[in-house]
């Protein structure tokens, strides 16, 4: 059975885009092998993430997620789903020094891009993007 969850999160400490990219490439390699794929958004201090994927591999998956201390989960969804939205496992924030500009690793998506293309964000509904996007979840100073 596949099982699908929707989380936003705080992030607890400030992550530039080395750190970034060290989280897409880490995860997207780890998530491969567990065939879970989505979509995760940086942006503001804030997280948005899809994830989905066998029952068996999501549930460790999350509680190390949640366990990690960098950020600070609230779980939007949690459900089983019959299909996929996500053939990877893809992840999208603003490289505000353009660090990696000619040598991107594969599953980066400029933030811009998502704000101007609505079929990037699939399963997750617009007005919750919009919301994360306004700075629902993003850490108050
Ligand atoms: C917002 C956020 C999203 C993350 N998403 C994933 C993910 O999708 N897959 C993954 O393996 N690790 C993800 N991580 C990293 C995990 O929290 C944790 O650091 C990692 O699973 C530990 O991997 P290791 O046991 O191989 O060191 C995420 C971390 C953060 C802060």
């Amino acid at each position: 059975m596949l099982h699908h969850v929707i989380y936003a999160s705080t992030a607890l400490i400030t992550f530039d885009p080395p750190m970034l990219y060290q989280l897409l490439a880490h995860a997207r390699k780890a998530n491969h092998a567990r065939r879970i794929t989505g979509m995760l958004l940086y942006h503001n201090n804030s997280f948005l993430q899809l994830l989905e994927g066998p029952e068996e591999e999501m549930q460790p998956l999350f509680q190390r997620i949640c366990d990690d201390p960098r950020h600070k989960p609230v779980v939007l969804n949690n459900w089983q789903i019959r299909q996929r939205y996500y053939d990877e496992w893809l992840m999208a924030f603003i490289d505000h020094d353009q660090t990696l500009q000619d040598n991107r690793p594969d599953g980066y998506i400029p933030y811009n891009a998502v704000l101007q293309d609505d079929s990037l964000l699939r399963g997750i509904d617009r007005k919750l993007f919009e919301r994360f996007h306004a700075g629902e979840w993003s850490r108050k100073v």
